[in-house]
């Protein structure tokens, strides 16, 4: 088994260093390869996605990535910006079902913004569609415009389309994780849309209706994504696995990640057919905070346990990271995201060694 290790840019090499720590003290043969991937990889190759990092990422069993970009590469052309690496490999390699799971760890009830009976115990799915919509639909560009409010004036457009089986494999992917979820049969499954606007997602309610008569012990909403935008912070404990397009998963996964106390502790995994995953954190680069240390790396160290369980057939080694987490938690350490008064803060290094110390003291256990 080989992982490509992608750190990138920004806060991405603190926070993947700590995972590939954690991975390391697992004792379980794999091969890792490091390479460079965005603004750190337009600086040394001239390119954000050079040839040498996907051909490594597509022979690799599991990519670890960490996040990318930064503000000094905003007035680069599209193509060479930071984010067109991660759009690439996304392409590329086909990962078309990225998992978002917001889960409330304890520990963390008051670190959310929001009341804590609302988010105690809080576990819910987001799948996100990725490798289509607005994202990637063509054509894409500038004119000068023949119609419209200013007919002759410069403007710019997207594209936003989906295609029947593009639908399909996803709503699959959503009602089968929602079984697994509730243990082999049941769950629920909100399909989010804006069905009364847009052709494209009256079309997504229309096939994701169609594909759920084939579950028909999973349970089936539909909702429009400024509803769910309000239900999220209201009521999110009523939502199980929420299946979205492209564009809305992007927003709603940001949301959610406000109910689990911070951004930082959100991990995500983007899966393709044959299963070969990248894996994530749902945050970015944090630019702001790059390079002094204090980054939380708990998701990216998540996200190796989620590429151990869905790529690299380790389901153990996935629950043992998994508790060695919750037991740091438990144990008080906090980076400055989560932390809160009472508990220690401590530092990127700090946490990952906290994780190391908890997996190896675990290991005679096991
Ligand atoms: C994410 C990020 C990316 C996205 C950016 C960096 C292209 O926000 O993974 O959620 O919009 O998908
Ligand atoms: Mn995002």
């Amino acid at each position: 088994m080989k992982i490509a290790i992608l750190p990138g840019d920004g806060i991405g090499t603190e926070i993947v260093a700590e995972a590939v720590k954690v991975l390391k003290v697992l004792d379980l043969s794999f091969e890792m390869e490091e390479a460079k991937v965005g603004g750190a990889a337009y600086e040394a190759h001239g390119h954000p996605l050079p040839e040498s990092t996907l051909k490594l990422a597509q022979a690799a069993d599991a990519v670890l990535f960490g996040a990318v970009g930064d503000w000094k590469y905003d007035t680069l052309d599209r193509p060479l910006r930071p984010e067109q690496a991660i759009l690439g490999l996304r392409k590329h390699l086909g990962l078309f079902a990225n998992f978002r799971p917001a889960i409330c760890y304890e520990q963390l009830v008051g670190a959310s913004s929001l009341k804590p009976e609302l988010i105690a115990g809080l576990d819910i799915l987001i799948i996100r569609e990725l490798t289509g919509d607005i994202y990637f639909g063509q054509p894409r560009g500038r004119r000068t415009a023949v119609d419209g409010h200013f007919p002759g004036a410069e403007e710019a457009f997207d594209t936003m389309r989906y295609s029947r089986p593009e639908i399909e494999r996803i709503a699959h992917v959503a009602f089968q994780a929602a079984r697994k979820r509730a243990g082999g049969k049941g769950g629920k499954v909100t399909s989010v849309d804006k069905a009364n606007v847009l052709e494209t997602f009256q079309f997504w309610k229309d096939v994701v209706t169609a594909v759920h008569a084939e579950y028909p012990d999973v349970a089936l909403d539909h909702m429009y994504v400024d509803n769910a935008a309000m239900q999220l912070v209201k009521a999110p404990k009523n939502f199980d696995v929420i299946v979205t397009g492209n564009m809305f998963g992007d927003i709603l996964s940001d949301e959610a990640s406000m109910l689990t106390g911070s951004i930082g502790m959100l991990p995500s995994a983007s899966l393709n057919a044959k299963n070969q995953g990248l894996y994530e954190p749902s945050h970015g680069s944090a630019p702001d905070i790059a390079g002094k240390g204090v980054a939380n790396p708990l998701a990216t160290i998540l996200s190796a346990a989620m590429m151990l369980r869905f790529s690299l057939q380790q389901p153990e080694a996935a629950d043992r990271i998994e508790s060695a987490v919750k037991s740091v938690l438990a144990s008080g350490y906090r980076t400055p995201d989560i932390w809160s008064e009472g508990t220690q803060k401590v530092g990127a290094r700090e946490m990952g060694d906290a994780v190391v110390t908890a997996l190896t003291s675990t290991k005679t256990g096991k």
